[in-house]
């Protein structure tokens, strides 16, 4: 992998976005490299939780590209949002293992995006989060019109995208848009006691819950019926056989993920 890092801390996966120079700017390379690093570790049956951030200390990423789409048709732009989408943003929230984003800095356009399509998001003070597209001509491609509303409201949604607007990591906090603000050097360590709390838990039953909650904001899917669906599953795991008679015998449960 020539864009990205990966480190696994027992059962914990890191990936760090490593173009500094380009404040972690997505290109095409970059974006099929997540997606096989993500697939992978997603594989990886021992990876409990996935951290994704960014190298530096000043940005998360800075957005998609630039250079890469200055020149490109309609069908070229509309081809790089649905390639992107399906690839890394979809692909990621609908990752069976957790995905947690630690906002290093910059996080604007398809940075934003990134983090938005994570399950959570924790930042640092000096991060700034926006979604500068209508400064470019463009509007955000990678899900952002979406999740943005989803996450902050639709008024909120419209006033940072219509104005280009950043906010900083405090306004994101009251704005549901991150969970938590931590200073940057204590960030990663922040994010692997979180990460570290999900490993010990059932990774079956976390996945569930993962597609019953995604369910909720998918057109034409009733989040209710998958909740059922999924809560009567879980009684067919062993997990749940372990989970379950760890309590009654009144001892942690160790669960075989299965
Ligand atoms: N695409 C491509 N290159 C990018 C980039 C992006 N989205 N964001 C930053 N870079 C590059 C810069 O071109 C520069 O490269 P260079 O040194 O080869 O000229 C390098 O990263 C450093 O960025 P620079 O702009 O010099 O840093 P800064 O501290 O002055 O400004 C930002 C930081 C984030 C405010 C500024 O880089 C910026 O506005 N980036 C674009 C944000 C954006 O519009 N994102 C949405 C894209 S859809």
């Amino acid at each position: 992998m020539e864009n990205i890092l990966i480190e696994k801390q027992d059962a914990i996966a890191i990936i760090t976005i490593n173009r500094p120079t380009k404040l972690n700017a997505l290109n095409k390379a970059t974006i099929q490299e997540l997606h096989d690093g993500f697939k992978a570790l997603n594989e990886d049956k021992s990876v409990k939780a996935i951290i994704i951030t960014g190298s530096g200390e000043k940005a998360f990423v800075a957005g998609a590209d630039i250079s890469e789409f200055a020149n490109f048709s309609i069908e070229e732009g509309g081809k790089l949002a649905s390639q992107g989408q399906k690839l890394l943003f979809d692909f990621v929230q609908n990752l069976s293992t957790p995905v947690i984003a630690a906002v290093n800095g910059f996080a604007l356009g398809g940075g934003l995006e990134l983090a938005m399509a994570c399950h959570f998001r924790i930042a640092s003070t000096n991060a700034k989060m926006g979604l500068p597209e209508v400064t470019l001509g463009v509007i955000p491609g990678y899900g952002g019109t979406q999740r943005l509303a989803q996450l902050v409201g639709k008024g909120r949604a419209m006033e940072l995208i219509m104005t280009a607007g950043m906010i900083d990591a405090e306004t994101a906090k009251n704005y549901g848009l991150v969970n938590h603000v931590v200073v940057q050097e204590e960030l990663l360590d922040f994010t692997k006691g979180i990460a570290s709390k999900i490993a010990n838990n059932s990774s079956v039953a976390i996945a569930k819950a993962i597609e019953a909650i995604n369910a909720n904001f998918e057109d034409g899917t009733n989040g209710y019926e998958v909740e059922i669906k999924n809560f009567g599953l879980s009684f067919g795991t062993e997990d749940f056989k372990e989970g379950t008679t760890a309590f009654l015998e009144k001892r942690k449960a160790i669960f075989p993920g299965k």
